[in-house]
């Protein structure tokens, strides 16, 4: 059974209201190439994690404003697919989820606008319910947002660092990918009017599934197959991430020497050497030890939350997340 079946969340209702966010904008025409990039992208499918979260965050508070809790995951939606489409760019990626990028289809340029433009317009609308001064309209506003730029900054400054500390590691992990996770449920939680003490903990709740997933997703660039990443695997050490395994690898002095020759100009035959070695040296199950006890964190949290006929959505999105990568 998909996610959304499993939480009873109709994937089309979601869809319709993302692209209300472009279609209903007076300032795009509809038959822009601003509007089709966008129409065209939310078309290309995805799971829609976000938006999930924000419905199942809302499944926690009393109040069903459900048009302001739709809005507001399509907003969140809308500002991943916008990060996705610089995140392509950035990582010279032709193809999103099997098919063309924005930055193929469009050129480089437009496609910058276009996720900036989305980014943007997600302030916009969320401006709308500014007169509540609760906590969830900054946090999609703006700290969500703020967040994953500077994930990304960090990202770039790292490359190729093999001094990197775990604190470095985990503080861009949950920048670029859990923090957003996190405010997803806080922003539905919230907006429907839950306490802080619930909002706080589906807070907790999201960060310990995201970081996990974003370890799960490092471990598929040593596991995986290229058609099943979209780009061969073994691309994140090539372009200087080091990620949870690599981390682990470095604390073996023999392995460490071969990791720390690795630079943009090694050859391909080198980096298959080491990511080998990496393979073979008990670190990626290390890894995947650490993902799981961060499951089994969000675990406990959700366990707290019983009372809550949404606590199985929590359970049924530890499911979900223990077993699958993005
Ligand atoms: C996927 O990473 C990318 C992200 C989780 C965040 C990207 C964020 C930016 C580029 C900042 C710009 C943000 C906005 C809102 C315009 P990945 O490359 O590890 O995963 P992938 O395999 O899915 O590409
Ligand atoms: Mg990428």
């Amino acid at each position: 059974m998909k996610l959304n079946e499993a939480l009873q969340i109709p994937l089309t209702s979601i869809d319709r209201e993302i692209t209300n966010i472009v279609k209903h904008d007076p300032d795009v025409p509809r038959s822009s190439e601003l509007a089709g990039a966008i129409t065209g992208l939310i078309a290309s499918g995805g799971k829609r994690l976000r938006p999930l979260m924000v419905i199942v965050g809302s499944r926690f508070g009393p109040a069903s404003d459900k048009r302001k809790i739709w809005r507001l995951a399509a907003a969140a939606e809308f500002i991943h697919a916008a990060s996705l489409i610089h995140d392509d760019i950035l990582d010279d990626s032709p193809l999103r989820r099997g098919r063309p990028a924005t930055h193929t289809q469009t050129g480089i340029y437009p496609a910058v606008h276009i996720g900036s433009y989305m980014s943007a317009r997600v302030v916009e609308l969320i401006a709308e319910y500014s007169a509540d001064r609760k906590r969830y309209v900054f946090d999609l506003s703006s700290m969500a947002t703020s967040r994953l730029c500077i994930g990304e900054y960090q990202q770039l400054k790292h490359a190729f660092d093999y001094d990197l500390t775990l604190d470095q590691y985990l503080e861009k992990s949950r920048n670029k990918t859990s923090l957003l996770m996190a405010a997803c449920l806080r922003i539905g939680a919230q907006a429907a009017g839950a306490d802080e003490d619930i909002s706080g903990r589906l807070y907790e709740f999201g960060d310990k599934l995201g970081l996990s997933f974003q370890i799960r997703d490092d471990l598929l660039d040593f596991t995986g197959t290229e058609e099943q990443l979209g780009k061969p695997a073994g691309s994140d050490l090539r372009s200087g991430q080091v990620t949870l395994p690599v981390l682990f690898a470095l604390e073996d002095a023999k392995l460490a020497q071969r990791i720390r020759r690795v630079g943009p100009s090694t050859s391909s035959e080198e980096v298959d050497g080491v990511l080998a070695a990496i393979r073979s040296s008990g670190c990626l199950e290390r890894a995947e030890a650490y993902s799981l006890r961060l499951l089994e964190e969000a675990r406990r949290l959700a366990d707290g939350l019983e009372g809550f006929e949404a606590q199985r959505d929590l359970y049924t999105l530890l499911d979900y997340f223990g077993c699958r990568s993005k």
